[in-house]
């Protein structure tokens, strides 16, 4: 929690549109929302953003702070990555070359692989290996950009696996820079203990929820191990009362509702997640114009994973230009899972949705840091670069915000600070700033 001095700053894209100046018109419709500033410094006290503006109006008593010249480079908000399943043991790269060849995810699914493949190497894994693999893929998540990440349970579906997951994000979160945010997905499938000769029966499936319910939610809740509660809303996964049931238990606990809706059919979840006034519902992809005024109307975030899209080979993406004519609040995430993504990289995830979904890079960019805090409920604490929001940066070796989408896969993070500390700055001029990740 440190005093810095960012100097020398080529473009500071604050995401607040309060910075706008100028009235020209530009050819990206968001650019006023972005509030750019040119030749920018800031300064963080405690952590926390102190001041920012144009370098030559730097206020004397600042001068003298630990400083770390960017020499010109790109400088926006830490990333936020808010929707993730990085807490998992094994792979599914067999998966990957079966759906080569034309399955389906939902074939795959159903002869055995899936989610249920990834809950058996969850279980069979150590509290210490799905901590240490975790931590692999958080410290290139950071490498990519992001200074705040949500991470999910739901790989084990099971008391002792569910909490497993969600001690190890616990711990990765103390020991990392960087802020996890943990959510329980305890309905994320139908666990081969409550199938009926392998497959789903009503009752049984009943028996799983009310499970989950009694016997999980209780223990997620006393040791405070969830911030939000998920459920996957899917035909032939759980419909929408299935997942009424345990999102309004999970609200009764003091989990914010959240939900994995539409992605491979309609099965009402966008709907739910209006009624219950969720923070967000995810992926979207078979969402219907109806479905889109409800959330709009309720406040919920739209959270838009165009890499699973791409990765499952679906073609279908979420109709991002018809939730924003429509006036919704679009997120991205990157999805990080073992199954339908494996991307880490949020530059990437925006790179995609202006390429496939027709977003605008300024709006891919507010989609990966405002309205992606907006989705974690933490727009008052990061998502922005303004006075009092915490002091998490990620700097580009680039001049423009427009060049990093641009750079389709090409990783041009030169810096990365959060609450103020350097984490990364191998790319930048040493002796000012520090080290390292550590
Ligand atoms: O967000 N849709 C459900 N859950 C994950 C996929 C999980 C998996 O295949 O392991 C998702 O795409
Ligand atoms: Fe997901």
């Amino acid at each position: 929690m440190s005093d810095l001095l960012l100097s020398n700053i080529g473009q500071l894209v604050t995401c607040d549109q309060s910075f706008h100046v100028g009235s020209g018109i530009h050819a990206d419709p968001a650019f006023s929302q972005l509030g750019v500033l040119e030749q920018a410094a800031v300064v963080t006290e405690k952590g926390k953003i102190a001041w920012l503006g144009q370098q030559a109006e730097l206020p004397e008593r600042f001068r003298n702070y630990p400083a770390l010249d960017v020499t010109g480079r790109l400088v926006l908000p830490g990333l936020v990555d808010c929707h993730t399943h990085v807490v998992f043991g094994g792979n599914r790269a067999n998966e990957y070359t079966l759906r080569a060849q034309g399955k389906s995810y939902m074939e795959i699914a159903e002869s055995g692989g899936g989610i249920k493949r990834s809950v058996a190497l969850t279980r069979a894994a150590s509290f210490e290996s799905l901590y240490f693999e975790a931590r692999e893929r958080l410290l290139r998540m950071m490498e990519c950009g992001s200074t705040v990440i949500e991470v999910k349970s739901g790989y084990g579906l099971d008391l002792e696996t569910e909490i497993r997951q969600l001690e190890v994000i616990k711990a990765l979160n103390q020991e990392l820079a960087i802020e996890l945010v943990p959510t329980f997905l305890g309905a994320h499938e139908v666990p081969p203990e409550f199938l009926l000769d392998g497959k789903k029966d009503e009752q049984l499936t009943g028996r799983y929820l009310d499970f989950v319910i009694a016997e999980v939610l209780p223990i997620v809740e006393s040791r405070g191990l969830a911030k939000f509660c998920d459920v996957f809303c899917e035909q032939g996964v759980f419909s929408k009362e299935q997942a009424r049931l345990v999102l309004e238990a999970g609200q009764r606990r003091g989990l914010i509702p959240r939900i994995h809706a539409e992605e491979l059919s309609f099965a009402g979840g966008s709907e739910l997640a209006a009624e219950l006034g969720a923070a967000s519902a995810d992926h979207l992809m078979e969402i219907t114009p109806a479905a889109i005024r409800q959330m709009v109307e309720a406040g919920v975030v739209f959270v838009l994973l165009p890499g699973t899209t791409v990765f499952l080979g679906k073609g279908k993406f979420a109709p991002a230009r018809e939730i924003i004519s429509a006036g919704g609040v679009v997120a991205l995430a990157t999805d990080r899972n073992p199954g339908s993504c494996t991307a880490e990289s949020l530059v990437l995830i925006a790179t995609l949705a202006c390429s496939n979904m027709h977003l605008t890079p300024g709006e891919a960019i507010l989609a990966i840091t405002k309205h992606a805090a907006q989705a974690l409920r933490l727009e008052h604490e990061v998502g922005t670069i303004s006075p009092g929001m915490r002091g998490d940066f990620a700097i580009f070796d680039l001049h423009d915000y427009q060049e990093l989408p641009y750079n389709f896969g090409v990783n041009l993070l030169s810096g990365l600070i959060v609450r103020g500390e350097v984490q990364i700055s191998a790319a930048l001029p040493q002796g000012s700033g520090g080290g390292c990740c550590g």
